[in-house]
């Protein structure tokens, strides 16, 4: 949560900085703010609300300097305001902090403070920061200008992280050291990107891709000094540690809506590209010809053999996935396979040991709940693979195995192209691990291989035929308050993504309820007019779909129907009221072509109701708290 950038340099740092924040709001947007140095004095700039707030007070009031830090806040601590906005100051207003974690024993080290005569402005728990440095600093031995006063700097920064306990990426600037940036991470993201007499931080790389596309992560209990020309890693005990340097290979259009209106919808059209990237150079063929899993270089072959259960552990979107690679999985492989929430996984008391593959599905590969979850499971003795799309995330550094959804940057915050790429990728490891077991026929992996290669062209050719249909519906909806998925089998977890995205961007309150169990107790709600998508692509489970759709429409149900092609010549009109047909693949894949009309009804129907599609109210893309 909150998104970070730093910049040392020589443009105007205000403009870079901002930039960057504009390409983080998805990490939090209910305030932002900026802090440059122009060696004469440090300057503030803060603003409750979006960040076009802050670009107007800076405007008014530009903020000089070629080197600043600069955040956008998700509010954890304090109401988002302008002053509980970051960055924060010390009582001299010379340090300047901003801060994405959370510091959980601020209380008790504010009230030291206070005793010690520092005064606070904020609710904030990372305002603490600023005040431990400058208290340290203070108190430290030395002092005088340039690196004397960098060193001491730099040794107040260990010292008070050494008190603080929590999770933290921080970046320090102060106005008597303008040639360097501090830096600290601690269970959040922070990357540093290098240019040529200018660096960059940042908590996610579109932040800074327009300027360099080298970069390098720290790590847990790193402590950067960056200046213009060089960067120094060290541990917190101040042993020198050198950090991997990479180059990434996205277009920096990629970051950019590219004429869509938002960031979702360009991404809901990238799903046919993203699904290629993510099959691409893991299928090959066999001497006979016929395709064949290649993924013994992300896991190998021993591994899947050696496996005697597995467990998919998620969040939200990503639990969804794991869900339907849980189904997936149970039929195509003989292991037992379970689903976790990955917020509720450590409660469960799980009985993990080094047969165990546990599967951790992240986008962002940083979300708090997750990662705590794949710890559990390594300090359970399982064996663990990330699924994730963020390269040298958290979730990839730290499983034991790492398959890359390779979906490029994915930057709305309700999840779609990463969703779908998950899937092509759960879909694949499981072919791999039920082939690898001898436990699918090579003919049917083979098939399902050729069809899950294919799929990319499929929803090329049905997303624009689909989408003004789907448009319609949507509209029809501009006053409902509940709508309720409903399908069985894969098409359940289908029905769970499907009320997510709707919930999630339109603020219509959605449901998603296995079809067998609305006669339990929802069915009560059900009444005249109630929008009801049935998911009906599994053939095998059709005709019970329609008893169940029947039971909806006798209470005054409004129907929408997704169902294959192959359905069309059945006497729907009486069963629905508006049929989608989607072109038939295999139907275990189905769910994978149909989960892209239910992100286009979610998303035209916020557009209709005037949402901030990108930016829902009270939600941000990365959840690194728990
Ligand atoms: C919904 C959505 C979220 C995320 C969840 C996990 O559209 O995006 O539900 O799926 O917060 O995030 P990651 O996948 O980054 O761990």
């Amino acid at each position: 949560m909150c998104g970070i950038v730093g910049y040392i340099g020589y443009r105007p740092a205000a403009e870079v900085l901002v930039d960057g924040l504009r390409r983080l709001e998805y990490r939090g947007y209910d305030s932002a703010g900026v802090a440059c140095t122009n060696n004469i004095r440090l300057e503030v700039a803060k603003s409750a609300g979006r960040l076009d707030n802050l670009v107007k007070e800076l405007a008014k009031r530009p903020l000089e300097g070629q080197s600043g830090i600069a955040h956008t806040r998700w509010a954890t601590h304090g109401a988002p305001t302008d002053i509980n906005a970051h960055p924060h100051t010390d009582c001299t207003g010379t340090i300047g902090v901003v801060h994405n974690g959370i510091i959980e024993n601020y209380l008790e080290l504010k009230a030291w403070l206070i005793e010690k005569g520092h005064k606070f402005s904020s609710e904030t728990d990372s305002e603490i920061l600023a005040h431990l440095i400058e208290e340290f600093a203070v108190s430290s031995v030395g002092g005088g200008s340039g690196d004397a006063h960098g060193a001491r700097l730099y040794k107040a920064l260990t010292k008070a992280l050494s008190v603080v306990s929590g999770s933290y990426a921080l970046v320090v600037l102060d106005q008597h050291q303008p040639d360097l940036l501090l830096a600290a991470r601690q269970d959040s993201p922070l990357i540093i990107g290098l240019g040529e007499g200018e660096n960059f931080l940042a908590s996610d790389m579109p932040a800074i891709i327009k300027y360099t596309r080298r970069m390098m992560v720290l790590e847990d209990g790193d402590v950067a000094v960056v200046g213009r020309e060089k960067v120094m890693v060290q541990k917190l005990d101040g042993l020198p540690v050198e950090r991997h340097l990479f180059i990434v290979d996205w277009d920096p259009g990629r970051t950019e809506k590219e004429g869509y209106d938002h960031f979702m919808l360009k991404e809901i059209h990238e799903q046919p590209a993203a699904l290629r990237a993510a099959l691409a150079g893991r299928v090959g063929f066999d001497t006979g010809g016929k395709h064949l899993p290649k993924l013994e270089q992300v896991l190998p072959a021993s591994v899947a053999a050696a496996c005697r259960e597995a467990v998919f552990v998620a969040a939200g979107t990503a639990y969804h996935a794991g869900y339907l690679g849980r189904e997936w999985w149970r039929r195509w492989t003989d292991l037992p396979v379970q689903a976790e929430l990955a917020s509720e996984f450590r409660y469960h008391h799980p009985h993990l040991d080094r047969h165990s593959l546990v599967v951790i599905v992240s986008q962002s590969g940083e979300t708090a709940d997750t990662l705590a979850a794949l710890r559990e499971a390594k300090r359970r003795g399982a064996v663990t693979l990330a699924v994730t799309n963020v390269v040298g995330s958290s979730v990839a550094r730290e499983a034991d195995y790492v398959l890359y959804t390779q979906a490029g940057p994915e930057i709305a915050v309700a999840s779609t192209k990463a969703y779908t790429s998950q899937l092509a990728c759960l879909a694949l490891t499981g072919i791999y691990i039920a082939s690898t077991r001898g436990e699918m026929d090579q003919n049917r992996a083979a098939a399902l291989l050729g069809e899950l290669l294919a799929l990319n062209g499929v929803m090329r050719e049905m997303i624009p035929r689909l989408e003004p249909e789907v448009r319609e519906v949507a509209v029809e909806w501009g006053r409902t308050a509940d709508v309720y998925y409903i399908g069985r089998g894969l098409d359940y977890p289908l029905a769970m993504e499907g009320q997510l995205k709707l919930k999630e961007i339109s603020y219509i309150h959605a449901e998603a309820l296995a079809a067998g169990e609305l006669k339990h107790g929802t069915l009560a709600l059900i009444t005249e007019g109630t929008p009801v998508v049935a998911l009906a692509t599994q053939p095998q489970l059709f005709d019970k779909m329609v008893s169940n759709i029947k039971e909806v429409k006798a209470r005054g149900a409004e129907v929408l129907l997704l169902t294959g092609e192959n359905n069309r010549h059945r006497p729907l009109v009486d069963v629905a009221d508006k049929v989608i047909y989607l072109p038939e693949v295999d139907p275990d894949l189905m769910p994978i072509i149909a989960a892209v009309p239910l992100q286009l009804l979610a998303y035209y129907a916020a557009v209709n109701r005037g949402c901030d599609v990108d930016h829902p109210r009270n939600l941000a893309k990365s959840v690194t708290v728990e």
